[in-house]
């Protein structure tokens, strides 16, 4: 089964082919740069992007991969959360492509296929305790096969990327500054003194980072030699020295420890309320982190679990990523019609699929 993928979510337009499973190729434009100008994601800007390379990349795929539109099985396209304008452009070429040659239409939740990115690569063992830390979501969910999630807990206001991106932000780091935090927190011991793990004395599975963000914002008031001018680049970053780079180290060690040990707090109580699971899953941009990423090792070392961790590259946007959730769906029968609707960050995706009762056939 040849499975087109398509992403246009938030700030990458990506395509990918995957045949049963195995990647084939895939296209992807970053807009990172010019959304930096900005120091986030303008909307307006990103959906125009995405109308202008959607379509070139299509066709460089079909020409790389010597493939005709024809030949698509099934073609799958992030349908929510992210932009809405930004959506509905995937989703629009998604339908009229499937309109034109027959293909089934997959609308796949952005989410879960960060989630089941790691199965691109290896296998996933179910059930699975799924952690997933993006810039726009922090999610934990109880995984039972490849098409069922059940939501356990989830942020409450910043997800877990935009609290390193406002805190990068306040420090005048490049945007998205959460990789400059990482590197630059590796250099340095954490102050697990200095700043709180958010909302978790109490029985929740919930988080709540944006106090996380506020105590480093003031911290950083009361130290601001510690904040460039103006807005650094990476050669800035990389040029930093002596005590001003040791501080700035140390601010970023121990926030980077509170995000990773308050996520580790709410995985280990999910995994003692949620009955047994065979391995955890972490995915999304922030488990490029390497604080996150040591962290869940040891998590799954202590409940004896596999720990499952897409390989760098597919852990941000990408759309090898939404054609393997979507060759998912369809080997158990799931598609969609044309009257899929592109859903906005903030709402809950709806699971309104119809169901064949096989493997979806051409
Ligand atoms: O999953 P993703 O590509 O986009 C969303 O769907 O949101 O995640 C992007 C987020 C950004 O907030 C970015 O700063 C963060 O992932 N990120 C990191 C690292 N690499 C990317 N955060 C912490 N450490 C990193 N190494
Ligand atoms: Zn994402």
């Amino acid at each position: 089964m040849l499975i087109l993928g398509i992403e246009t979510s938030c700030d990458e337009t990506a395509v990918a082919l995957v045949q049963d499973g195995r990647l084939l190729g895939e296209k992807l434009a970053t807009q990172i740069d010019t959304h930096a100008l900005f120091g986030g994601v303008v909307p307006e800007i990103a959906s125009r992007e995405h109308l202008r390379v959607l379509p070139r990349l299509f066709r460089e795929l079909m020409t790389e991969t010597d493939t005709e539109p024809v030949d698509i099985d099934a073609v799958a396209v992030a349908r929510g959360p992210g932009l809405l304008g930004s959506l509905l452009v995937g989703v629009s070429f998604a339908k009229a492509l499937c309109l034109s040659t027959g293909a089934s239409l997959i609308g796949v939740n952005h989410l879960w296929a960060h989630l089941l990115a790691p199965g691109l690569t290896g296998e996933i063992q179910f059930p699975a305790l799924g952690l997933l830390v993006s810039g726009g979501h922090t999610h934990i969910y109880r995984i039972s096969s490849p098409v069922e999630f059940e939501l356990l807990g989830r942020t409450l206001d910043d997800a877990a990327g935009e609290a390193f991106d406002k805190v990068a932000k306040r420090l005048n780091f490049p945007y998205p500054g959460g990789r400059y935090i990482d590197e630059l927190g590796q250099e340095s011991v954490p102050d697990t003194t200095l700043f709180p793990r958010p909302y978790i004395d109490n029985n929740s599975l919930d988080f709540s980072f944006s106090g996380l963000k506020t105590a480093v914002a003031n911290y950083v008031t009361t130290q601001p030699e510690l904040v460039f001018d103006t807005m650094a680049d990476s050669e800035a970053i990389a040029a930093l020295s002596g005590e001003k780079r040791a501080a700035l180290a140390r601010v970023c060690a121990s926030f980077n420890w509170s995000v990773s040990d308050t996520l580790r707090i709410k995985v280990e109580r999910a995994l003692k309320r949620s009955g047994p699971m065979k391995s955890l899953i972490v995915a999304g941009g922030v488990a490029a982190n390497f604080g996150v990423r040591e962290t869940m090792k040891g998590v799954a070392e202590k409940y004896g679990l596999r720990l499952t961790l897409p390989e760098l590259n597919l852990c941000t946007d990408n759309g090898a990523m939404i054609a393997f959730a979507g060759w998912q769906f369809a080997k158990a029968g799931y598609s969609h019609t044309l009257e899929l609707e592109a859903v906005p960050r903030g709402r809950v995706v709806p699971q309104d699929w119809i169901h064949s009762g096989g493997p979806l056939e051409r």
